[in-house]
Order: structure tokens, then sequence, then C-alpha cells
């Protein structure tokens, strides 16, 4: 017999265990439940892929100051500056944000098959709104961006994100490299493209433009892929209203991000634009939370080849007509 059957008060006794026993799987099913809230909340393991540039320093530092992100590594890629001015620039970035224990890492030095385009005359002589950083605390990982990408999704399959936001080759060079990275990479997010017309010329933007075999490569590989495209990043506008709140508050990656961002509004406002687009930002947003976009399904092929588009938009080819006229029927 039960000790506890043979004490007075055993009925208490047996209640207060019971109690216990309640209070103690209360307690489980809680533990339980938070654990799992906060695996279903820990933070998206991703790696930001990028050209620096003035709007992916934004990036870089919005993905930095996420709490929903765990960036694991920056890989640089030539683009907006060359290769070697752009790791320059992710180093000097990540330094300012305190952040040296996340991998930087240099990666292709040209694209796949066309001459680098770089885009000084936008985001200023060093790529970061003439805006001179600090010298870098932070040292560059030994690794090829590349590889480095390679080595990561395989120590963590179906976890992390790519978020490509400057020209695709480190993606496609992966790829290339090792092609069974692409069913463990969880998605790709990628600012690049535009389905109704470019920036660079009437059918190109600047991340395709500058790399498209590569863009075919990694539209092509059959990733689950967001195309952060200039559709819907030119609806971002950063404007006046939102440079003055920036301005209001100081520290000092928030008084970079508003030197950067006054550079940009005020070199827009020459082109007639109200405000400059968070391009790589957005992309970066968009790994944050899906749901600031809407993303229809839909097949997206790189022309390599010869398809001839005219340009809709005015300021693009301003000036530069020539003179062939685009025949469309009314009726
Ligand atoms: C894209 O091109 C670059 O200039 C920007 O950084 C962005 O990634 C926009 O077309
Ligand atoms: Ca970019």
């Amino acid at each position: 017999m039960p000790t506890y059957f043979r004490r007075p008060n055993a009925l208490k006794y047996f209640k207060h265990r019971t109690r216990t026993r309640t209070a103690r799987s209360l307690f489980q099913t809680l533990l339980i439940f938070v654990l799992a809230t906060a695996a279903f909340a820990a933070p998206k393991k991703i790696i930001l892929d990028t050209d620096p540039g003035s709007d992916d320093a934004m990036a870089l530092m919005l993905a930095l100051n996420s709490p929903e992100l765990d960036v694991r590594a920056i890989t640089v890629v030539p683009g907006n500056v060359t290769a070697a001015q752009g790791l320059d620039n992710a180093l000097r970035l990540v330094s300012l944000a305190n952040r040296c224990h996340i991998p930087v890492a240099a990666g292709a030095q040209h694209p796949l098959y066309q001459k680098l385009i770089t885009a000084e005359f936008w985001h200023g002589h060093n790529g970061l709104a003439d805006i001179e950083l600090p010298p870098s605390k932070c040292k560059v990982d030994a690794r090829f961006g590349p590889d480095l990408i390679i080595q990561l999704v395989h120590a963590s399959p179906h976890q992390i994100t790519l978020v490509p936001v400057g020209p695709l080759t480190n993606s496609a060079v992966a790829i290339e490299k090792d092609a069974s990275i692409v069913p463990l990479v969880k998605e790709v997010i990628l600012m690049g493209g535009g389905i109704s017309g470019g920036n660079v010329n009437a059918a190109a933007e600047a991340n395709i433009y500058n790399d498209p075999e590569a863009a075919q490569v990694v539209f092509q590989a059959g990733w689950p892929l967001t195309m952060v495209g200039l559709d819907v990043a030119n609806k971002t506008l950063l404007t006046q209203k939102y440079l003055d709140q920036l301005g209001s508050t100081h520290g000092q990656v928030n008084d970079f991000i508003y030197g950067a961002a006054k550079y940009l509004v005020s070199l827009s406002a020459k082109f007639g634009s109200p405000g400059t687009a968070m391009y790589d930002p957005l992309a970066v947003g968009v790994a944050i939370d899906s749901k600031l976009v809407e993303a229809p399904e839909m097949h997206v092929d790189i022309e390599t080849r010869g398809h001839s588009l005219a340009a809709k938009r005015s300021h693009i080819g301003k000036g530069t007509s020539n003179k062939t006229f685009w025949m469309e029927t009314t009726t």
C-alpha cells in the first residue's frame, strides 16, 4: 500500500500531488509552446550577396539591424563598383555596425562573359555616396564568396535564404561549382529585373544587365525565387519627408544612412523623381516580411539573344531617339 494512504491527511496529500502534477504538466505544455514559438520565430538565416553600392549599404544596415534576420555571411560581387572597392566598402560598413564576427568574403572579380560596367555616376566615386567611412576594423574572410555560399548551405540545409542584391555572378558560380546546393537553399529573394522595362536601357535592369548569363543560370536553377524587380521597387520612394525623419535622430549608422539617402534624393531630383527608390532595402524587407509585397507566380526568362523593346519611360535614352517609330494598333 502506498505510504500516503496510511497518513491521516492522505487525501490532502494526494490532492496536493495531483495539483503539483497538473501544475507541472501545465508548465511543460507552456515550455513546449514557448520553445516551439521561439523556434518558429527564430531569425531567418540569410546570406547577403552585394555590390556595395549606396542602396546596398542601406540594405546591409537594415539586415544587420533586423532581429528577424541572422546574417550568416556577406559576399561581394562587382557591379555598382569594382570587386576591390566593393569589398573595401562591405568591410567598412560591417565595421561601422560593429559586426566583425560576420564573415565578409570577396567573390567573382568580373561578370561571367560581359565587360563590367560600374555605376559611380549614381553611387558616388567610392560607391558610398562620396561618404568616407573610417577604415575597417574587420578582416576579410579568406574564403571565395561562392565557396562560402556552398559551405554555409551544406552546413544548414533548407535553412539559408540567399539575398542577392547585385549582379548574379556569385550565385551562378556557386551553382556551377556545386549544383547540389540548389535543393538545399530555402529560397532566393533577389533584387533585379523588371517585367515592364529597365533602368539601364529600355529592357534591362542594372543587376541583370551587368551579368545576364549569370542571371539566366540563377533564374532557371529551379529553386524558389522571388524577384524584387523594378516594377515594385520603383514604388518605394524615399522622399524628403522620410529624409527629414531620418535626420531627426543620430548615431553612427543613422548619420551615415542619412548622408547616403540625402545624396540619392538630390540625385534623383535631377532626374525628375520626387524620391529615391529603395531597390536593395526592399529585397531585405521582403526577407524580413514576405507580406510586404504580392508575388504572383510566373515564368521569367532572361533574354540574352535579341528581343527588341522600346523604352516606355521618357528619361531612358532621352535625346537619343534613333528615329524608330513603334507601331501599335489602336483598335
Ligand atoms: C540595382 O542596381 C544597383 O545600382 C542597385 O544597387 C540595385 O541593386 C537597381 O537597378
Ligand atoms: Ca545593389
